[in-house]
């Protein structure tokens, strides 16, 4: 076992650290006060590279390994969670997949173009009556020759109105009740798309999320990723890779929330001490230094397992679970330790709080985890 990181993860978390400093801080209150989502901030990251993160250099990526990816999701998530939504949607659940599953023409068409971003990802699973029970969605394709018509919709769908491409699932429509999915690589530009963005949201206010539409789309044939009937394990399998920068990035939450609370416990005083010295605030802080630094190592011990090509559905269902569970905490935590400042904008401790409650709830809620875990270790899943 080796817990060293190399040169190469310090000089990404650097990277990623700056960039967050320097491209997402600035007027972010103001975007998640007003709920805009930045579209430049796709191109800056396109710029860094860090879109190409962790997909193989002889697709024009940075040949990273997947270690790189979880750091890069932590930091740029200790800026703000739209950053780090970005990397989940585009590389995880998306590019990674396509590595995963695509035939090597697949993998030499699509991933230079999203490695650069030239062109960005998106993942289509949930829909209007299918979130957890995902394998129930509704979205059909029907075969016709050498290609399929998707029909459907999907909601709460991260860059809805940005990507160039989604990665669709669909129920392959068919003769009798066999219920077999197909998943597709779907452009934008098909005939019968469209996307409308969803308002409202409690957090990620600055990131963009929205529906898509299919309205007798004809996909080609060569735009499916695996076989008819791999489908729903293309989506699984996407969930493995998406999950695995939920998890990574939930601890960028409680590094920002200990980055805030170690400040304000030196700041603030209450009769001439510093309220850091309260030991019901050291509670609060030291519980956020245990759920960052187990946070760690169960993303890098799923980040080992990736990188040596280990199936890790059940490790990285523990790390997303628990992560973000601590990551919710530790931003109750902050606010507590912040007192009514930490209720108002005026510090970012709130909007950790909105935030790390919605990764609770998408990819696999924290109740499907939890059953998830029972299964495994009950014997009812393997
Ligand atoms: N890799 C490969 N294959 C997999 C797999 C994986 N990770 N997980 C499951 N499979 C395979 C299984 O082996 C099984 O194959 P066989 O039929 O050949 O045995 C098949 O897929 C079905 O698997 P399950 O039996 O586990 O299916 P299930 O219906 O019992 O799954 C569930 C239940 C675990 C709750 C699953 O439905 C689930 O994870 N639901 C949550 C869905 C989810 O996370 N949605 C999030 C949407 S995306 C999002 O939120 C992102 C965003 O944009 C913000």
């Amino acid at each position: 076992m080796d817990f060293a990181l190399t040169a190469e993860h310090e000089l990404i978390r650097e990277m990623a650290y700056k960039f967050g400093q320097q491209e997402v801080l600035p007027g972010l209150a103001e975007r998640d006060r007003e709920a805009k989502s930045d579209r430049s901030m796709l191109d800056k990251m396109a710029e860094k590279g860090i879109l190409g993160i962790s997909i193989p250099e002889k697709y024009s990526g940075s040949g990273t390994d997947y270690i790189a990816l979880g750091i890069a999701c932590e930091e740029l998530e200790r800026a703000d969670t739209s950053a780090r939504v970005v990397m989940s949607v585009h590389s995880g659940l998306h590019s990674m997949t396509i590595l995963q599953w695509g035939t090597e023409e697949q993998r030499q068409r699509w991933l230079p173009p999203l490695a650069k971003g030239d062109r960005v990802g998106g993942f289509g699973l949930t829909e209007p009556n299918a979130g957890s029970d995902a394998i129930n969605l509704r979205t059909r394709a029907r075969r016709d020759g050498d290609s399929y018509i998707l029909n459907g919709e999907k909601t709460w769908i991260s860059l809805a109105d940005y990507a160039d491409q989604f990665l669709v699932v669909a129920r392959l429509e068919e003769e009798g009740d066999k219920l077999r999915h197909v998943a597709f690589i779907v452009d934008r530009k098909t005939p019968g798309f469209h996307s409308r963005p969803i308002h409202g949201k409690l957090g990620v206010r600055a990131g963009n999320t929205g529906q898509i539409f299919f309205e007798n789309m004809r996909i080609d044939k060569a735009d499916m990723l695996g076989e008819e009937g791999d489908g729903f394990k293309v989506a699984m399998s996407a969930l493995d890779h998406g999950r695995y920068t939920v998890a990574s990035g939930a601890v960028g939450i409680i590094t920002a929330c200990l980055d805030a609370c170690g400040k304000y416990c030196h700041e603030r005083k209450v009769g001439g001490e510093e309220i850091g010295r309260k030991q019901l605030v050291q509670q609060m802080v030291a519980n956020m230094v245990a759920g960052r630094d187990i946070g760690r190592l169960l993303y890098y011990q799923v980040g080992w397992m990736k990188n040596n090509g280990l199936r890790h559905t059940r490790e990285v269902s523990l790390a997303k679970w628990q992560n973000c569970a601590n990551a919710f905490k530790a931003a109750n935590d902050a606010v507590e330790i912040h007192g009514a400042y930490g209720y108002s904008d005026e510090f970012p401790v709130e909007r950790y709080f909105r935030n790390s409650r919605g990764a609770m709830i998408y990819e696999g809620t924290h109740e499907i985890h939890t059953v998830v875990q029972a299964e495994y270790e009950l014997g009812y899943r393997s």
